[in-house]
């Protein structure tokens, strides 16, 4: 593996410093102006301006690469994803644009469901194409890490399945993934009116199965109307924190709950979407270690006007985060700068809260944050540059991709240049 001298960042956004970000702290990118970076094997060896990087020793015998002039940040840290699935849902999305609901459309037996029928017929084969096309996609829109969850198999086999090409794909392709374990993310066919004994199921034989395979390191509960409940999620992932994973929340996206709460009661690593949540709760979340990880896709492609409360949370102190939530169902996008647009046009955050909140915050609630989401020495090289003049035209520029280099742990793995 090449070591490289990375030149011509017109603008280096390192993210060095505090880890979690809150507050105003969040807009602190830590800018090198004609920055340069020293890559050695798959790590950062050093990073600053130019002309003081390029007198060092190693950076004579790196290889070269001037990007003429361009912005370069961590790559992007995609905490929340759904990358395992089989098909789009799209005559959905014409059934919403002619006026049904999301929970319409799942309560006469479409949503998750349609996918887990779906999935659990496909070859883990074909499952394993489309995610590794994904990936090259994820790469080439400046992503480096996401994490990525099970929940369309919801039996032993289905799901053992997803969480079996999630950890071959770790292994085979450049990209890293987290995997979490998500049974609970519907009551499946079998279970139809018997959810208790569903979830009596994953807390007695599956979490702990899962746990002792170490396919996943989180795991996560779809605790919202029409979905699990409080009770049932506390229990869920009390088992899980027990076994050993560490839980994740999607809280609040439909109906207040008092999931955000129990994110809190049970110390989770991330509580998500929290669009319905009130004033209450975003005191408690800014109090607590619990990261906000906020999805805007998801309002944007269901046509939804009410979104997370991110200037609330942030103003108050709370660990803010973006990811795509990419799904079939919510959010069928994999690009982080388009959520970045989405973030903030309407969830009124700038261009630089956005960034922090999808590299450094995100590392951190993936409990990355010692390898991953700032530009330091001895974290590793995965980095992305955009053709733009300054970073707040990531976010400007919306619904293009304008990231033209992306490396991964010192790999170049996509480069327009
Ligand atoms: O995060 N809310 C639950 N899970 C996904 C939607 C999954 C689907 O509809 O397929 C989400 O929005
Ligand atoms: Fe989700």
């Amino acid at each position: 593996m090449s070591d490289w001298l990375i030149t011509g960042c017109s603008e280096l956004l390192t993210l060095r410093g505090s880890v979690p970000r809150r507050g105003a702290a969040l807009s602190d990118l830590g800018i090198i102006r004609d920055g340069a970076i020293l890559t050695r094997a798959d790590r950062i060896a050093a990073v600053g301006p130019r002309r003081t990087i390029e007198r060092m020793r190693g950076a004579r015998r790196a290889q070269k690469l001037d990007l003429g002039g361009r912005v370069v940040l961590p790559g992007f840290v995609d905490s929340h994803t759904h990358l395992i699935f089989p098909s789009s849902r799209a005559s959905e999305y014409e059934q919403r644009i002619a006026g049904k609901t999301y929970e319409q459309i799942a309560r006469a037996g479409g949503g998750i469901r349609v996918t887990v029928e779906d999935l659990r017929r496909s070859s883990p084969k074909t499952l394993r194409d489309d995610a590794s096309a994904r990936l090259r996609e994820f790469g080439a829109h400046g992503t480096t890490t996401l994490e990525a969850k099970s929940g369309y198999g919801l039996n032993w086999q289905s799901e053992l399945k997803i969480l079996d090409i999630m950890q071959q794909l770790h292994q085979d392709q450049p990209l890293d993934i987290i995997s979490t374990f998500m049974g609970a993310h519907a009551v499946p066919p079998e279970f139809r009116r018997r959810p208790e004994a569903y979830v009596d199921v994953l807390v007695k034989s599956w979490i702990p199965a899962i746990a002792t395979t170490g396919l996943a390191e989180f795991c996560d509960v779809f605790c919202d109307r029409g979905a699990f409940t409080v009770a049932q999620a506390r229990r869920i992932l009390a088992t899980a924190q027990e076994c050993g994973l560490v839980p994740r929340i999607h809280a609040g996206q439909l109906a207040h709950t008092g999931a955000a709460k129990l994110a809190i009661e049970l110390r989770a690593a991330s509580a998500d979407h929290l669009e319905k949540i009130d004033r209450a709760d975003v005191r408690a979340l800014a109090l607590s270690a619990v990261t906000c990880t906020l999805l805007p896709g998801c309002e944007f492609h269901l046509g939804l006007s009410q979104f997370a409360p991110a200037r609330a949370l942030i103003d108050e102190g709370a660990i803010v985060a973006l990811a795509t939530d990419f799904n079939p169902g919510t959010s069928p996008t994999l690009s982080m700068s388009m959520i970045l647009s989405l973030a903030c046009t309407h969830l009124r955050m700038t261009p630089a809260e956005a960034i922090a909140a999808a590299t450094i915050n995100p590392a951190y609630s993936l409990r990355l944050h010692d390898r991953i989401g700032s530009l330091e020495v001895g974290k590793y090289a995965d980095l992305a540059a955009f053709d733009v003049a300054a970073y707040r035209e990531i976010p400007y520029y919306f619904g293009v991709n304008l990231c033209s280099f992306t490396m991964k742990r010192g790999a170049v793995i996509h480069s327009k240049t």
